[in-house]
């Protein structure tokens, strides 16, 4: 099977880090780049993160850019009562090695796109975290934007909200980036799927598994299960999910992903529902011709249902693996 070659935008964040591990090492995958945004924790913490999980996974070819600190509109907000004082689940790992790319995460992206359409197999993108990065990407090189291959984004839902009664947390935290990738994607023809909180929480491991983890000694396995074991501490459960994870093992076993074709809109106003991604599940033409705002421009593939257990397993053989 050919590789697909993908680039990772994340707030890493632990859930960012065990995509980071799967994208590094899955033989499926081709990482050729990781860009990083202000999210879960501040855009330094983030950069410092994801820099330490590329050293534990040995990746120090993949270069690494930091970009927006911020959202195009909203303050920043962090998610640190999720993933702990350091944003990677305060494991007190030596600070990194892995260098910083001088470009912004933009011109990375840009740059990587572009390298991948010339080679004739367009780039996956993956955002992992609010859109800003690639909202200003579609902005700032339009060109580009329209060369990449597909865009498989962490965040929204259908029917599951996490961050306000309404609204998903990487959405709720930039909802104007959310709405004008949607819109660019609509305009350049790049297919979209939607990786949201209907599927997010199915893919999970137990604190049996974290344990193998790290009882197996290896380094990357190690670093896994602490991550895996301090989401079962958090949460004072004995199952945590992959979370973003689960958005990468789906491109190594399509399959596993329940996908349907919607139109798709973010609520931008709202007193009680700003950052909610609107699906439309309706199916009545009667009432979609009748409907004063019409039909919503883009037709995104939102992932519906899962198979849980089995990209968890793809996950925990990857990562655990010699
Ligand atoms: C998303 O928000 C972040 O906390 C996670 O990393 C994930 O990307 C889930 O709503
Ligand atoms: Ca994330």
């Amino acid at each position: 099977m050919e590789k697909v070659p993908l680039a990772l935008d994340v707030d890493t964040g632990v859930d960012d880090a065990c995509a980071l591990l799967l994208a590094a090492r899955h033989p499926r995958l081709d990482l050729r780049a990781v860009t990083c945004v202000g999210g879960n924790a501040p855009l330094p913490d983030v950069v410092r993160n994801t820099a330490t999980v590329l050293d534990v996974v040995g990746r120090d070819d993949v270069p690494l850019a930091a970009g927006s600190p911020r959202p195009l509109l909203e303050h920043p907000v962090d998610a640190r009562h999720v993933h702990g004082a350091d944003g990677m689940a305060d494991l007190g790992m030596p600070s990194p090695r892995h260098p910083l790319d001088p470009r912004h995460a933009v011109d990375l992206l840009k740059d990587t796109i572009d390298a991948a359409a010339a080679q004739g197999t367009p780039l996956t993108l993956v955002p992992l975290a609010p859109m800003t990065n690639i909202a200003l990407l579609a902005r700032m090189h339009p060109g580009s934007f329209a060369r990449i291959g597909r865009i498989v984004f962490m965040g929204g839902g259908a029917q599951v909200s996490n961050a306000t009664a309404a609204a998903e947390f990487n959405v709720f935290h930039d909802p104007e980036a959310a709405a004008l990738v949607l819109d660019a994607a609509v305009e350049h023809a790049v297919p979209v799927t939607m990786y949201g909180l209907d599927v997010f929480y199915e893919p999970t491991l137990t604190r049996a598994d974290a344990a193998a983890l790290i009882a197996s000694g290896r380094p990357v396995a190690v670093f896994a299960g602490r991550l895996i074991e301090f989401l079962c501490q958090r949460f004072h459960a004995e199952t945590a999910t992959i979370g973003d994870a689960g958005a990468v093992a789906s491109l190594c076993d399509p399959t596993a992903l329940r996908t349907q074709r919607l139109p798709v809109r973010v609520e931008l106003m709202g007193s009680w529902t700003r950052g909610r991604t609107i699906v439309d599940l309706r199916d009545w033409t009667g009432d979609l011709d009748h409907d004063p705002h019409g039909l919503a421009p883009a037709q995104v593939d939102v992932a519906l249902g899962v198979d849980g257990p089995r990209l968890a397993r793809l996950w925990l053989e990857s990562v655990g693996g010699a």
